[in-house]
Parts: C-alpha cells; structure tokens; sequence
C-alpha cells in the first residue's frame, strides 16, 4: 500500500494527534464488530440488546449477551493496530485515544491518556446506588450479577438512547478542535456523537486519515482515506512518528 506524500507531511509535522477507534480495531484480536453478519447473537442486533428499554424488558437476555462477549473478550491480546497506537503515545507530546470500544484492549496495549466514549465492558454499574465497580468475573455466576446492597447490577456501558459522560464528550471535542492530525480507525462512523468528531477536526484545520476494512459514511471528507486491516496499515505509519 502507498501512504501519501501529504499523509507522511501531516504526521512528521503533527504536535498535536487524537486517534478515534471503533470495534474494527479490535477485530484482528478475534474481538466481533457490531455491524455486519457477525455482529449478531442469537439473531438480535446490537441495537436490540444495548438499549435500558431491553434490559428493563429482558435484563436476562441483556446480561447473557454481555456475558458472552466478556467470555469471548478474556483471552484476547492486543494486535498490532493496537499496538501502534501506544506508541504513537509514547511519541508525542499531546495526544489523546477516544475509543468506542469497551473491550479494554487499548489499556492492555499500554493506552494511558484516553476516553472511553461508551464505557467498559469489563465493569458493572448498581442499578439503584449509580456505584461503579471493576467485575472481572467470566463467566458470571449469576445472570443477572446483583449489587452488595441487593439491588440488580447492569454494565457500566453507554446505551442506545442514553447520554455520553458529559466530560468524555466534552473532552473529545476539545481534543478534535485542538489536534492538527487525527486518525480514524475502524468506526463505521455512524453512531452519534462519536461520528461527528472527524468533521470536527477537519474543520478546525486537522488533516484527518482513516484507515478502515471498507468506504464509511467519512471516507469522502476525509483528507486521506487508507482501506485495508488496521493491523497491517498503522505499521507502515508508525515510523513517520518519529
Ligand atoms: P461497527 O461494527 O459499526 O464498525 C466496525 C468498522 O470497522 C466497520 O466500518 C468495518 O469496515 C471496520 N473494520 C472491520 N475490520 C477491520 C479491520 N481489521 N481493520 C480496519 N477496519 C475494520 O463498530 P463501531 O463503529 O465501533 O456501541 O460502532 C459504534 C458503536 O455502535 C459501538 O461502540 C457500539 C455499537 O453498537 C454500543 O454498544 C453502545
């Protein structure tokens, strides 16, 4: 794959570098995207299952659904993408990873400076108290897991229909409109507020890349678009870091 002469320009000169993932990032670590075939369990669709409608409804369902990704999750490493992208951290000076994605991979591969935009699959929320709690049991003893004070435990995750961490957002987009590079990686860039990020930095002066398996709803704004794995396109970029 040829990385453009004005990709390797804007990475060589960046100071300031935001990367957005989403679950295509995680992909190659054997961790399933949302959209697609693969995407389904047992037929639903994520936007059937991470919603408070449905685990008010089926909080059984909801809960066998996060088990089993957890279960699937736990052995997992992360890839080279991964990879990649701490040590674009160790690099610079100013960054900042705003991630979609829950699996915790981003930490495993030494991420320090990063929000997780929609939580973390790997802690659990008290459905009457609000307290968080890190709960690494996999496979859970008991679906629905249940709170010390009794009351039902739900994940610690951001639902359709339900509102960002207002400092994780706020933070993102100031991270976007600061940045003069970021690199979108593996988000079909369809799920709000998270999406509207790259336009963000593209209009506040940002060159913005992306790299992703197929042409999203982005790829035409975008001032580079590189389609293939993560995993095999972040390491040609890496040494342009320096
Ligand atoms: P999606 O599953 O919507 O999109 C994954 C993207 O990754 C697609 O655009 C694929 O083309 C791309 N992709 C797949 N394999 C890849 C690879 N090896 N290298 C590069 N790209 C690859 O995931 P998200 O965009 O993260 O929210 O979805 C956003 C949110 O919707 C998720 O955080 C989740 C979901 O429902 C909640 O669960 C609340």
């Amino acid at each position: 794959m040829k990385i453009s002469k004005e990709t390797i320009k804007a990475i060589e000169s960046s100071d300031n570098v935001v990367v957005l993932t989403g679950a295509g990032i995680s992909a190659e670590s054997g961790v399933p995207t949302f959209r697609g075939e693969e995407g389904l369990w047992r037929n639903f669709r994520a936007e059937e299952l991470a919603t408070p409608f449905a685990f008010q409804r089926d909080p059984k369902l909801v809960w066998e659904w996060y088990d089993w990704r957890r279960n699937l999750i736990k052995p997992l490493y992360p890839n080279a993408g991964h990879k990649v992208i701490a040590s674009v951290e160790q690099k610079k000076s100013s960054f900042k990873l705003i991630t979609q994605n829950v699996d915790g991979l981003h930490q495993k591969a030494g991420n320090k400076k990063y929000v997780e935009l929609h939580g973390n699959i790997w802690k659990t929320r008290c459905t009457e108290e609000g307290k968080v709690t890190e709960n690494l049991e996999s496979p859970l003893k008991k679906i629905p897991p249940v709170c010390e004070c009794g009351a039902m435990l739900r994940p610690h995750i951001v639902w359709f229909g339900e509102s960002l961490p207002v400092e994780a957002i706020q933070s993102s987009y100031q991270a976007a409109e600061n940045c003069d590079l970021m690199m979108v990686v593996g988000t079909s860039a369809v799920v709000q507020p998270a999406a509207s990020l790259p336009g963000i930095a593209k209009n506040t002066g940002a060159f913005v890349i992306e790299i992703n398996a197929e042409e999203t709803p982005i790829s035409d704004m975008v001032d580079d678009s590189y389609l293939g794995k993560a995993g095999e396109i972040l390491p040609l970029l890496e040494k342009y870091f320096e």
